[in-house]
Protein backbone atom coordinates (compact mmCIF):
# COMPACT_ATOMS: atom_id res chain seq x y z
CA UNK A 1 0.00 0.00 0.00
CA UNK A 2 1.72 3.12 -1.06
CA UNK A 3 0.63 6.40 1.20
CA UNK A 4 2.10 9.59 0.32
CA UNK A 5 2.99 12.03 3.83
CA UNK A 6 0.84 14.17 1.59
CA UNK A 7 -1.74 13.71 -1.02
CA UNK A 8 -3.02 16.94 -2.43
CA UNK A 9 -4.56 15.32 -5.54
CA UNK A 10 -6.72 13.79 -3.53
CA UNK A 11 -8.00 17.27 -2.31
CA UNK A 12 -7.92 18.98 -5.35
CA UNK A 13 -10.04 16.27 -7.23
CA UNK A 14 -12.99 17.24 -5.11
CA UNK A 15 -12.28 20.81 -5.87
CA UNK A 16 -11.10 20.99 -9.09
CA UNK A 17 -14.31 22.78 -10.85
CA UNK A 18 -14.92 25.34 -8.23
CA UNK A 19 -10.62 26.13 -8.47
CA UNK A 20 -10.45 26.25 -11.98
CA UNK A 21 -13.42 28.68 -12.20
CA UNK A 22 -12.01 30.91 -9.45
CA UNK A 23 -8.59 31.28 -10.86
CA UNK A 24 -10.76 31.84 -14.44
CA UNK A 25 -12.38 34.71 -12.72
CA UNK A 26 -9.19 36.37 -11.97
CA UNK A 27 -7.69 36.16 -15.27
CA UNK A 28 -10.73 37.26 -16.75
CA UNK A 29 -10.54 40.36 -14.14
CA UNK A 30 -6.43 41.06 -14.92
CA UNK A 31 -6.64 42.16 -11.25
CA UNK A 32 -3.27 40.67 -10.69
CA UNK A 33 -2.30 42.62 -7.87
CA UNK A 34 -3.74 42.34 -4.41
CA UNK A 35 -7.79 43.77 -5.50
CA UNK A 36 -11.53 42.03 -4.44
CA UNK A 37 -10.12 38.42 -3.67
CA UNK A 38 -7.32 39.18 -1.80
CA UNK A 39 -9.74 41.94 0.50
CA UNK A 40 -12.31 39.12 1.01
CA UNK A 41 -9.67 36.54 2.10
CA UNK A 42 -8.31 39.20 4.07
CA UNK A 43 -11.85 39.70 5.88
CA UNK A 44 -13.12 35.58 6.38
CA UNK A 45 -9.23 34.95 7.76
CA UNK A 46 -9.45 37.75 9.99
CA UNK A 47 -13.06 36.93 11.36
CA UNK A 48 -12.07 33.10 11.40
CA UNK A 49 -9.52 34.32 12.98
CA UNK A 50 -11.18 36.47 15.72
CA UNK A 51 -9.71 39.28 15.18
CA UNK A 52 -10.17 42.91 13.52
CA UNK A 53 -7.60 43.14 10.71
CA UNK A 54 -5.81 40.82 8.14
CA UNK A 55 -3.31 41.56 5.60
CA UNK A 56 -2.71 38.67 2.65
CA UNK A 57 1.33 38.66 2.48
CA UNK A 58 3.78 36.60 0.09
CA UNK A 59 4.12 33.92 2.44
CA UNK A 60 4.25 33.26 5.97
CA UNK A 61 7.92 33.76 6.18
CA UNK A 62 7.27 37.29 4.66
CA UNK A 63 4.47 37.75 7.14
CA UNK A 64 6.86 36.78 10.11
CA UNK A 65 9.43 39.71 8.16
CA UNK A 66 6.44 41.84 7.85
CA UNK A 67 5.54 41.56 11.26
CA UNK A 68 8.80 42.12 12.91
CA UNK A 69 9.46 45.08 10.61
CA UNK A 70 6.27 46.32 11.80
CA UNK A 71 7.07 46.43 15.22
CA UNK A 72 10.38 48.35 14.21
CA UNK A 73 12.48 45.46 15.16
CA UNK A 74 16.37 45.35 14.25
CA UNK A 75 19.97 46.01 14.62
CA UNK A 76 20.60 45.28 18.58
CA UNK A 77 17.66 44.26 19.65
CA UNK A 78 16.94 40.82 20.46
CA UNK A 79 14.01 38.35 20.18
CA UNK A 80 13.21 35.29 22.58
CA UNK A 81 12.03 32.18 20.64
CA UNK A 82 12.01 28.58 20.49
CA UNK A 83 15.11 26.67 18.34
CA UNK A 84 12.34 23.52 17.98
CA UNK A 85 11.25 25.03 14.58
CA UNK A 86 11.00 25.73 10.96
CA UNK A 87 13.76 28.19 9.70
CA UNK A 88 11.91 31.20 8.83
CA UNK A 89 10.84 31.76 12.74
CA UNK A 90 14.71 32.65 13.22
CA UNK A 91 15.17 33.37 10.23
CA UNK A 92 13.58 36.30 10.18
CA UNK A 93 14.69 37.59 13.04
CA UNK A 94 18.42 37.58 11.90
CA UNK A 95 17.31 39.16 8.31
CA UNK A 96 15.97 41.96 10.08
CA UNK A 97 19.41 42.13 12.48
CA UNK A 98 18.00 41.44 15.35
CA UNK A 99 19.70 38.31 17.71
CA UNK A 100 17.56 35.20 17.95
CA UNK A 101 17.41 34.36 21.72
CA UNK A 102 16.33 30.53 22.31
CA UNK A 103 14.80 29.00 24.87
CA UNK A 104 13.87 25.31 25.47
CA UNK A 105 10.20 23.44 24.55
CA UNK A 106 8.27 21.53 26.78
CA UNK A 107 9.03 18.05 25.83
CA UNK A 108 5.64 16.86 25.37
CA UNK A 109 3.84 19.59 23.11
CA UNK A 110 6.99 20.59 21.34
CA UNK A 111 6.07 24.36 22.21
CA UNK A 112 8.04 27.04 23.88
CA UNK A 113 8.30 26.26 27.28
CA UNK A 114 7.02 29.56 28.79
CA UNK A 115 8.97 28.67 32.32
CA UNK A 116 11.90 29.09 30.67
CA UNK A 117 10.89 32.73 28.60
CA UNK A 118 11.78 35.31 32.03
CA UNK A 119 15.21 34.36 32.45
CA UNK A 120 15.81 34.92 28.19
CA UNK A 121 14.52 38.73 28.78
CA UNK A 122 17.04 41.86 29.25
CA UNK A 123 16.57 45.22 28.11
CA UNK A 124 17.28 44.49 24.83
CA UNK A 125 14.57 42.08 24.04
CA UNK A 126 12.10 43.28 21.54
CA UNK A 127 9.41 40.43 20.93
CA UNK A 128 8.70 37.20 21.63
CA UNK A 129 7.78 34.38 19.24
CA UNK A 130 5.94 31.48 20.47
CA UNK A 131 5.62 28.97 17.53
CA UNK A 132 2.25 26.78 17.91
CA UNK A 133 3.81 23.78 16.06
CA UNK A 134 2.12 21.18 14.28
CA UNK A 135 -1.18 22.82 15.23
CA UNK A 136 -1.23 23.26 18.59
CA UNK A 137 -1.28 26.42 20.33
CA UNK A 138 1.66 27.38 22.95
CA UNK A 139 0.37 27.52 26.40
CA UNK A 140 -0.28 31.18 25.59
CA UNK A 141 -1.43 32.38 29.25
CA UNK A 142 2.17 32.26 31.14
CA UNK A 143 3.81 33.78 28.16
CA UNK A 144 0.77 37.10 27.64
CA UNK A 145 1.58 37.70 31.24
CA UNK A 146 5.61 37.84 31.44
CA UNK A 147 4.88 39.60 27.81
CA UNK A 148 2.22 41.96 29.65
CA UNK A 149 4.32 42.71 32.71
CA UNK A 150 7.46 43.61 30.97
CA UNK A 151 5.84 45.48 27.94
CA UNK A 152 7.22 43.12 25.40
CA UNK A 153 5.10 42.20 22.29
CA UNK A 154 4.03 38.69 20.77
CA UNK A 155 4.21 38.23 17.42
CA UNK A 156 2.21 34.16 17.10
CA UNK A 157 3.62 32.14 14.38
CA UNK A 158 0.82 30.56 13.92
CA UNK A 159 1.94 29.25 10.39
CA UNK A 160 1.27 25.70 11.44
CA UNK A 161 -2.18 26.56 13.04
CA UNK A 162 -5.05 28.47 11.31
CA UNK A 163 -7.99 28.34 13.79
CA UNK A 164 -6.25 26.51 16.45
CA UNK A 165 -7.44 27.17 19.84
CA UNK A 166 -6.32 27.40 23.32
CA UNK A 167 -9.06 27.98 25.93
CA UNK A 168 -11.44 28.76 23.71
CA UNK A 169 -9.45 31.97 22.00
CA UNK A 170 -7.87 31.70 18.11
CA UNK A 171 -4.22 31.15 16.84
CA UNK A 172 -3.09 35.07 16.39
CA UNK A 173 -5.66 36.60 18.16
CA UNK A 174 -3.66 36.67 21.53
CA UNK A 175 -1.24 38.38 20.42
CA UNK A 176 0.05 41.63 18.86
CA UNK A 177 -0.25 39.83 15.38
CA UNK A 178 -0.42 36.47 14.16
CA UNK A 179 1.35 35.05 11.17
CA UNK A 180 -0.52 32.12 9.05
CA UNK A 181 1.61 30.44 6.44
CA UNK A 182 -0.53 29.16 3.17
CA UNK A 183 2.27 26.79 1.78
CA UNK A 184 0.33 24.20 0.41
CA UNK A 185 1.37 21.46 2.95
CA UNK A 186 -0.83 23.68 5.45
CA UNK A 187 -4.43 22.56 6.51
CA UNK A 188 -5.47 25.60 4.38
CA UNK A 189 -2.76 25.73 1.89
CA UNK A 190 -2.56 27.41 -1.48
CA UNK A 191 -1.56 26.58 -4.91
CA UNK A 192 1.69 28.09 -4.15
CA UNK A 193 3.42 30.35 -1.63
CA UNK A 194 1.00 32.68 0.30
CA UNK A 195 0.60 33.64 4.24
CA UNK A 196 -1.24 36.29 6.08
CA UNK A 197 -0.71 38.71 9.14
CA UNK A 198 -3.39 39.27 11.81
CA UNK A 199 -3.67 41.54 14.21
CA UNK A 200 -6.46 43.61 16.66
CA UNK A 201 -4.42 46.55 16.69
CA UNK A 202 -5.54 49.45 13.99
CA UNK A 203 -1.85 50.80 14.17
CA UNK A 204 -0.29 47.40 13.13
CA UNK A 205 -2.49 46.97 10.79
CA UNK A 206 -1.45 50.37 9.37
CA UNK A 207 2.01 49.76 9.52
CA UNK A 208 2.01 46.27 7.90
CA UNK A 209 0.39 47.73 5.16
CA UNK A 210 2.94 50.21 4.63
CA UNK A 211 5.64 47.17 5.11
CA UNK A 212 3.66 45.25 1.99
CA UNK A 213 4.09 47.81 -0.51
CA UNK A 214 7.52 49.56 0.20
CA UNK A 215 6.29 51.54 3.04
CA UNK A 216 4.91 53.65 0.52
CA UNK A 217 1.58 55.82 1.09
CA UNK A 218 0.55 57.29 -1.24
CA UNK A 219 2.38 55.30 -3.63
CA UNK A 220 5.65 56.50 -4.75
CA UNK A 221 5.93 58.20 -1.43
CA UNK A 222 7.86 56.20 1.09
CA UNK A 223 7.77 56.97 4.75
CA UNK A 224 9.58 53.68 5.52
CA UNK A 225 11.58 51.11 3.93
CA UNK A 226 9.28 47.69 3.56
CA UNK A 227 9.18 45.17 0.56
CA UNK A 228 6.96 43.61 -1.64
CA UNK A 229 4.73 41.44 0.37
CA UNK A 230 1.82 40.95 -1.43
CA UNK A 231 -0.36 38.32 -1.20
CA UNK A 232 -0.94 37.05 -5.07
CA UNK A 233 -5.32 37.31 -6.24
CA UNK A 234 -4.68 33.97 -8.08
CA UNK A 235 -3.60 32.47 -4.21
CA UNK A 236 -6.43 34.40 -2.81
CA UNK A 237 -8.56 33.54 -5.15
CA UNK A 238 -7.83 29.19 -4.84
CA UNK A 239 -7.85 29.42 -0.78
CA UNK A 240 -11.29 31.73 -1.00
CA UNK A 241 -12.31 27.78 -2.61
CA UNK A 242 -10.71 25.83 0.36
CA UNK A 243 -11.22 28.08 3.30
CA UNK A 244 -14.97 26.74 3.44
CA UNK A 245 -13.85 23.61 3.71
CA UNK A 246 -11.07 24.12 6.58
CA UNK A 247 -13.25 22.99 9.62
CA UNK A 248 -13.87 19.81 8.37
CA UNK A 249 -10.38 18.73 6.96
CA UNK A 250 -9.03 19.95 10.48
CA UNK A 251 -11.78 17.73 12.16
CA UNK A 252 -10.75 14.77 9.92
CA UNK A 253 -6.82 15.58 10.93
CA UNK A 254 -7.98 14.67 14.21
CA UNK A 255 -10.12 11.65 13.70
CA UNK A 256 -7.08 10.24 12.11
CA UNK A 257 -5.14 11.31 14.84
CA UNK A 258 -7.16 9.72 17.54
CA UNK A 259 -7.54 6.57 15.40
CA UNK A 260 -3.41 6.64 15.18
CA UNK A 261 -3.15 7.32 19.33
CA UNK A 262 -6.16 4.25 19.83
CA UNK A 263 -3.61 1.67 17.47
CA UNK A 264 -0.23 3.10 19.68
CA UNK A 265 -2.37 2.72 22.84
CA UNK A 266 -0.03 0.23 24.63
CA UNK A 267 2.88 0.34 22.46
CA UNK A 268 6.49 2.20 23.07
CA UNK A 269 5.13 4.54 20.03
CA UNK A 270 5.06 7.76 22.33
CA UNK A 271 2.38 9.98 20.53
CA UNK A 272 1.36 13.55 20.26
CA UNK A 273 0.51 15.33 23.32
CA UNK A 274 -2.43 17.39 23.06
CA UNK A 275 -3.21 19.59 26.33
CA UNK A 276 -6.73 20.00 28.02
CA UNK A 277 -6.78 23.85 27.34
CA UNK A 278 -6.24 23.05 23.56
CA UNK A 279 -7.73 21.80 19.99
CA UNK A 280 -4.83 20.96 17.82
CA UNK A 281 -5.45 20.88 13.97
CA UNK A 282 -2.58 18.65 13.38
CA UNK A 283 -0.99 20.04 10.41
CA UNK A 284 1.36 17.14 11.47
CA UNK A 285 1.05 14.02 13.49
CA UNK A 286 4.61 13.51 15.07
CA UNK A 287 5.44 10.68 16.92
CA UNK A 288 8.41 10.24 19.21
CA UNK A 289 10.26 7.16 18.67
CA UNK A 290 13.52 5.30 20.10
CA UNK A 291 15.67 4.61 16.90
CA UNK A 292 13.98 6.75 14.75
CA UNK A 293 15.80 6.42 11.24
CA UNK A 294 15.74 2.77 11.91
CA UNK A 295 11.94 3.06 11.78
CA UNK A 296 11.43 5.76 8.98
CA UNK A 297 13.65 3.18 6.98
CA UNK A 298 10.93 0.34 7.73
CA UNK A 299 8.24 3.33 6.60
CA UNK A 300 10.15 4.08 3.94
CA UNK A 301 10.43 0.48 2.51
CA UNK A 302 7.04 0.06 2.97
CA UNK A 303 5.95 3.04 1.00
CA UNK A 304 4.93 5.27 3.76
CA UNK A 305 6.06 9.09 3.04
CA UNK A 306 7.16 10.15 6.20
CA UNK A 307 9.18 13.63 7.21
CA UNK A 308 11.39 15.22 10.42
CA UNK A 309 10.28 18.15 11.55
CA UNK A 310 13.11 18.99 12.38
CA UNK A 311 16.32 17.18 12.33
CA UNK A 312 18.56 20.45 13.66
CA UNK A 313 17.30 22.79 16.14
CA UNK A 314 17.97 26.33 15.58
CA UNK A 315 21.11 27.04 17.87
CA UNK A 316 22.68 24.37 16.25
CA UNK A 317 22.61 25.32 12.90
CA UNK A 318 25.66 26.54 10.72
CA UNK A 319 24.10 30.08 10.27
CA UNK A 320 23.25 31.35 13.76
CA UNK A 321 26.97 29.79 14.86
CA UNK A 322 28.17 32.75 16.90
CA UNK A 323 24.65 34.74 15.77
CA UNK A 324 22.31 34.05 18.13
CA UNK A 325 22.25 33.42 22.08
CA UNK A 326 21.02 30.19 24.28
CA UNK A 327 19.75 30.42 27.65
CA UNK A 328 19.88 27.18 29.79
CA UNK A 329 20.23 23.89 28.53
CA UNK A 330 18.42 22.80 25.11
CA UNK A 331 18.64 19.27 25.26
CA UNK A 332 14.39 18.74 24.79
CA UNK A 333 14.53 20.20 21.67
CA UNK A 334 17.88 18.41 20.78
CA UNK A 335 16.34 15.11 22.01
CA UNK A 336 13.39 15.99 20.19
CA UNK A 337 15.24 16.66 16.83
CA UNK A 338 16.65 12.81 17.45
CA UNK A 339 13.41 11.46 18.04
CA UNK A 340 10.20 13.11 16.48
CA UNK A 341 8.51 11.36 13.16
CA UNK A 342 6.02 13.12 11.37
CA UNK A 343 3.43 10.27 9.52
CA UNK A 344 0.79 10.66 7.16
CA UNK A 345 -2.46 12.52 8.64
CA UNK A 346 -4.37 14.33 5.45
CA UNK A 347 -7.88 13.81 5.70
CA UNK A 348 -8.48 11.80 3.13
CA UNK A 349 -6.24 9.07 4.63
CA UNK A 350 -8.75 6.08 4.94
CA UNK A 351 -8.61 4.25 8.18
CA UNK A 352 -7.15 0.42 6.24
CA UNK A 353 -3.79 3.09 5.24
CA UNK A 354 -3.99 4.69 8.88
CA UNK A 355 -4.03 0.96 10.29
CA UNK A 356 -1.26 0.16 7.49
CA UNK A 357 1.03 2.72 8.91
CA UNK A 358 0.75 1.78 12.65
CA UNK A 359 1.41 -1.73 12.08
CA UNK A 360 4.88 -1.20 9.89
CA UNK A 361 5.57 1.44 12.90
CA UNK A 362 4.30 -0.98 15.72
CA UNK A 363 6.32 -3.91 14.07
CA UNK A 364 9.49 -1.60 13.48
CA UNK A 365 9.90 -0.05 16.97
CA UNK A 366 9.87 -4.03 18.38
CA UNK A 367 12.99 -5.35 16.29
CA UNK A 368 16.57 -4.55 18.14
CA UNK A 369 18.26 -1.37 16.29
C1 LIG B 1 6.51 27.35 11.99
C2 LIG B 1 6.64 27.98 10.64
N1 LIG B 1 6.98 29.27 10.54
C3 LIG B 1 7.08 29.88 9.35
C4 LIG B 1 6.86 29.21 8.17
C5 LIG B 1 7.08 29.91 6.89
O1 LIG B 1 6.00 29.86 6.03
P1 LIG B 1 6.20 29.86 4.43
O2 LIG B 1 6.73 28.52 4.04
O3 LIG B 1 4.82 30.12 3.92
O4 LIG B 1 7.13 30.97 4.09
C6 LIG B 1 6.49 27.86 8.23
C7 LIG B 1 6.16 27.13 7.00
O5 LIG B 1 6.68 26.36 6.38
C8 LIG B 1 6.39 27.22 9.48
O6 LIG B 1 6.07 25.93 9.57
Amino acid sequence: MKIPLLDLKAQYAGIREEVMQAVSEVLESQICILGPKVEELENKVASLSDCKYAVGMSSGTDALLAALMALNIGEGDEVVTTPFTFFATAGCVARVGALPVFVDIEPKTFNIDPAKIEAAITPKTKAIIPVHLFGQMCDMDPIMEIADRHGIPVIEDGAQAISATYKGRKAGSMGAVGCFSFFPSKNLGGAGDGGMCVTNDAGLHERLLLMRSHGSKPKYYHKTVGGNFRLDPLQAAVLLVKLPHLDAWSAARRRNAALYDELFAGSPVVTPYIGPDCESIFNQYSIRVQHRDAVRKALTEATVGTEIYYPVPMHLQECFAGKCRVVGSLENSEKAANEVLALPIYPELMVEQIAYVAAVVKEAVQQPA
